[in-house]
């Protein structure tokens, strides 16, 4: 069977996702989309298939079976939208979008054609998060602490906030949506603060430098997630989970647990972006979505999230969430 494959937005994360699907012996490349008809040339030339600038016009002329989104975060909506009018699955990059009100129209358009989608939460399908999904099945969990504590994407988009939506929304999203599948609960309350102005030396740069976001779950867990963007070659980037008597703690690629104070530790042997890339075409493949971790409707609870952080950090007031 050959899945013939559309991509829309051709940069430095869609490139980590060609790499593999061209090892998938299903996967045949059909069709390049960006608005730099450069960088689509150069992707037809390196894996076949048709270029375009425009995704309405590529998903009228290629008959697709599906589409990876991977355009900037203030990029989204029409795409999404084009490719529910034709029912074809969409894999999309996290964040979502930078405003709920572009993600929910996405989702119903998604829920009423019953589309199948997968979006970029490569930490669920890590063998860490697995690990720590089993140990945490017969524990209560009491907090949470989490963290990504870095420096700066080089892409010119990411420093603008209306862009980017800032580190919490962009990068920490990794952070806070871990912390929502591990917790396996809703967020009721989100209070944050944010700091601004201490980054003089990048053109643009308008987001916050750092933040902390405090968060009460439907279960009784409460959260804490800190964010930063103004670090040069030095990055932390966590989460921990706090039990009675175990802690739990997941880094990119290794967890350590500690029972009662002696600790173990893990080294992942998964690649997350390979298996959700896998996990992905193989849903194609049978129709059958079961396997996806973070399907669109479930990542429009991470943004919104964020998004509710975000509004804090403007208000000073927590957000009540439904
Ligand atoms: N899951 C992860 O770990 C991870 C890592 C890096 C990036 N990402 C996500 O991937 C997305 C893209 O990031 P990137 O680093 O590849 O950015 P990038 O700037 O390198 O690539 C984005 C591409 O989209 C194109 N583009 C912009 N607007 C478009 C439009 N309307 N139509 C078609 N193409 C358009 C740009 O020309 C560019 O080629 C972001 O949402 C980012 O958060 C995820």
């Amino acid at each position: 069977m050959t899945i013939k494959v559309g991509a829309i937005g051709t940069g430095g994360m869609a490139g980590g996702h060609f790499r593999n699907l061209d090892r998938f012996e299903e996967v045949e490349f059909a069709a390049f989309c960006d608005i730099s008809a450069e960088r689509t040339a150069n992707r037809c030339n390196e894996y076949g298939g048709n270029p375009y600038t425009d995704h309405r016009e590529m998903f009228d002329k290629e008959d697709l079976d599906a589409v990876y989104i991977c355009t900037p975060p203030f990029a989204h909506g029409d795409q999404e939208l084009a490719a529910c009018e034709r029912q074809i699955p969409i894999f999309v990059e996290k964040p979502i979008a930078t405003q709920m009100a572009i993600a929910e129209q996405i989702n119903w358009a998604i829920q009423e054609k019953g589309i199948i989608t997968s979006v970029g939460y490569h930490w669920r399908y890590q063998d860490n998060a697995d690990y720590a999904r089993s140990v945490l099945a017969d524990q209560k969990i009491v907090g949470a602490l989490g963290y990504w504590m870095g420096g700066m994407p080089g892409v010119a988009w990411w420093r603008v906030r209306e862009q980017s939506g800032g580190q919490h929304v962009e990068q920490t999203t990794h952070i806070f949506d871990l912390c929502r599948y591990l917790v396996d609960s809703e967020v009721i309350a989100v209070h944050g603060l944010a700091v601004q102005g201490n980054t003089r030396d990048v053109a643009n740069y308008d987001v916050d430098d750092m933040s902390v976001v405090n968060i009460s779950f439907a279960n009784g867990v409460v959260a804490n997630i800190a964010s930063a963007c103004m670090l040069k070659g030095w990055g932390r980037v966590k989460l921990e989970v706090f039990c009675n008597g175990l802690v739990i703690d997941i880094s990119g690629g290794s967890i350590s647990i500690n029972r009662d104070g002696e600790t173990e530790n893990y080294s992942n042997e998964v690649n997350g972006y390979t298996h959700e890339d896998r996990v992905f075409i193989d849903a194609v493949i049978s129709g059958d979505s079961s396997e996806i971790r973070s399907p669109y409707s479930d990542a429009l609870k991470t943004l919104q999230l964020t998004l509710a952080a975000s509004q804090s950090f403007e208000t000073g007031q927590p957000v009540f969430l439904s």
